[in-house]
């Protein structure tokens, strides 16, 4: 059993809890064992969902787990953070597709269950608070699984002069569009503009959140966001405002908290 060690810097009484692993594989493991496991003690649970590089050894490890233990996953709920914007659900670059192919494909989940900002709705806005009333007609989410950008955005919250509280329309900074090069053929240029994602108001309105963090890129922005200023440069600073967060590191990831008091967890 693993053993959470306390980094806390936050103000207010928040916490961030913080374990380190050896490598990005057993953090992803660690996370996805916790998450099965909280469904088969949940059924009905109404699970967040991140997308990108980071999580694939998350769903790969899920997956496994759910196979193996063969957890029952008919109950379950899912929204993703976030979508682009113009591009439909079918298209290989969407996050849609992305999520088929690492999660609800493998584990059979039904088109009902799952929840996605339509990146091809004509009119974003509506679709935005469509979003926010179908997981408040859900109860709000149980778990809040995050990745964060090496800028510090989570879901597309971008670092910026301001923050949207819910779920909205967003225009991608340069570092994200080349970030997600990969999903368009490696053509930055394809990475579409926009796109829609929950806010941050939202993301902390989940009752447990967990975020995974992989790679020395990520260890400037997992440092100010553990310990740093609560600031819109940062938009994950905004995690330390939350009672219940988990964050799950790779040595990489966690180098910048090593010198001041962040411990490796061995298991
Ligand atoms: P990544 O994306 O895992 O591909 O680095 C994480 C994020 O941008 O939230």
């Amino acid at each position: 059993m693993l053993r959470p060690r306390s980094a806390g810097g936050a103000t207010g009484g928040a916490l961030v809890t913080v374990r380190t692993f050896d490598t990005a594989v057993e953090a992803a493991a660690a996370l996805a064992g916790e998450v099965a496991c909280r469904i088969r003690e949940h059924p009905a649970l109404v699970l967040g969902l991140p997308t990108g590089r980071t999580p694939v050894a998350f769903y790969r490890a899920l997956v496994r787990s759910i196979r193996r233990e063969g957890i029952p996953v008919s109950g379950l709920t899912t929204f993703n953070l976030d979508e682009f914007l113009g591009i439909s659900a079918e298209q290989p670059g969407s996050y849609r597709s992305y999520m088929e192919h690492h999660l609800f494909g493998p584990i059979g989940l039904q088109p009902g269950q799952v929840n996605f900002l339509e990146g091809t709705t004509p009119d974003p806005r509506c679709e935005c608070e469509r979003y926010e009333r179908a997981i408040a007609a859900c109860g709000g989410l149980d778990v809040q699984v995050l990745g964060i950008g090496a800028n510090g955005h989570i879901g597309f919250n971008e670092p910026g002069e301001w923050l949207a509280l819910r779920t909205h329309r967003v225009t991608l900074r340069p570092e994200t569009r080349r970030a997600n090069a990969g999903s368009f053929g490696g053509r930055v240029d394809a990475v579409p503009h926009e796109a829609l994602s929950m806010g941050l108001g939202t993301i902390l309105q989940a009752r447990k959140i967990v975020l995974l963090a992989a790679g020395r890129e990520k260890a400037r922005a997992v440092s100010l966001m553990v310990r740093g200023p609560l600031t819109t440069a940062v938009p994950a600073s905004f995690l330390q405002l939350h009672s219940d967060v988990d964050v799950l590191l790779d040595r990489a990831a966690a180098a910048l908290l090593a010198d001041r008091g962040a411990e490796r967890d061995r298991g």
